[in-house]
């Protein structure tokens, strides 16, 4: 065991703070990663402030980030895939049991044993497991992707997460050229979704509450730009969608997104209210409709989305901070003020 620095939270009410946290020796299989970049998730938020209390109660003190980009420090003896000085990146797993049938298939997300990157039991020093706010990480090879060598680091630590959330929904649903696709809420997760929905040939409507925000839709490959809080701008699109990926992280009326699909049109959820919400039966009979929800993607196509960003050139649109603002980052976040992502440059915790 050797220590690592990193910020934690002690409560659901208490700010992130230094701390030093413990991080296993390096068994056979493991890479010890010397974290450069790691992103700030909205479900980081959601969680040190014990906002999932029903489903996935936090452990303190909890230390969040499962967008990480770093570079390898070390390796096991039986590791074949990295090498010292590679580029690696984590994202929100770092195990599973690799035996079901889920694992099996490269779908880990599914996996009933999979252990998340933070706040979650961990099988080698009890506990639980200690995320990406730290200068330090140890994850079995299997777990670690490989990053592409042309892209700013800063902006593919949000690939791990806020990336392969848009990115796996969109391949399951067939999101093509010639498919009309709608982008709820342009945040961390929607502004990946716009590059990725445009990338792949659609047509794509992004739906956000923040008027302010619109020419950067545009500009992020959105073709138009609809303003949520507009009836009548909604009502244009009525009947009008393959497929819709909703977002957003607070309460919001998801059925009305369910009227603007057509045929078999989906609405996918990536976003993760805290609430249960209404929906008509009727709104899904009548043209044969549904509503789904997506977590994160698989190991096979989180680094087949990375391959997909180095081909096409696309990295999150970030705002580096240094770990101290990190506080001060959870409020912005709230208040929807962040372009579009916040990755924090993890050189600042060396002089904590
Ligand atoms: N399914 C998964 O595996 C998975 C993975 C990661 C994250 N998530 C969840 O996805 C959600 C989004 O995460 P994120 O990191 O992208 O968050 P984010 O950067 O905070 O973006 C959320 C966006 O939602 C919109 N929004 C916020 N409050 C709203 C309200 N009251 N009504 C309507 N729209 C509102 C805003 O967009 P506009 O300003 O454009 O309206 C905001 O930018 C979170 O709940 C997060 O926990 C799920
Ligand atoms: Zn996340
Ligand atoms: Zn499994």
């Amino acid at each position: 065991m050797y220590k690592a620095k990193a910020y934690s939270a002690t409560s659901a009410t208490s700010p992130l703070a230094s701390a030093t946290i413990p991080r296993r020796d390096l068994t056979d299989q493991d890479v010890q990663i010397e974290i450069l970049f790691c992103g700030i998730c909205h479900s980081d938020l959601h969680q040190v402030r014990n906002e999932w209390s029903g489903v996935m109660p936090t452990v303190y003190p909890c230390v969040p980030g499962h967008e990480i980009v770093g570079r390898v420090t070390k390796v096991g003896s039986a590791v074949t895939k990295f090498k010292t000085g590679d580029l690696a990146a984590v994202g929100c797993m770092v195990d599973s049991d690799r035996t079901c049938k889920e694992c099996q298939a490269g779908l880990e997300q599914f996996c009933a044993n999979f252990t998340l990157t933070y706040n979650f039991p961990d099988k080698h020093l009890g506990g639980v497991t200690y995320g990406g706010y730290s200068d330090s990480i140890v994850v079995d090879q299997r777990f670690v992707l490989h990053v592409p060598s042309n892209l700013n680091l800063a902006g593919v630590a949000p690939l791990l997460c806020a990336g392969i959330t848009t990115y796996s929904p969109m391949r399951h649903w067939g999101v093509t050229k010639g498919k009309k696709v709608g982008v709820v809420g342009l945040g961390g997760l929607g502004h990946m979704g716009v590059k990725f929905a445009h990338a792949l040939g659609a047509h794509v409507v992004v739906f956000t509450t923040s008027a302010n925000k619109k020419d950067d839709a545009l500009r992020l490959g959105a073709d138009e730009v609809v303003i949520s809080r507009n009836a009548d701008e909604m009502q244009k699109h009525a009947t009008s969608f393959d497929f819709i990926l909703d977002c957003v992280s607070a309460d919001h009326d998801v059925a009305a997104y369910i009227n603007l699909l057509g045929r078999d049109g989906n609405v996918t959820l990536v976003g993760a209210p805290e609430k249960p919400f209404p929906v008509s039966a009727f709104n899904l009979i009548f043209g044969r409709r549904s509503l789904s929800g997506s977590p994160i993607g698989g190991i096979p196509e989180t680094q087949e989305m990375l391959d997909f960003c180095g081909k096409h050139n696309i990295t999150s649109d970030v705002e580096v901070i240094p770990i101290q603002k990190v506080n001060e980052a959870y409020g912005r976040l709230l208040k929807a003020d962040v372009k579009y992502r916040f990755s924090i440059d993890m050189a600042s915790l060396k002089s904590e």
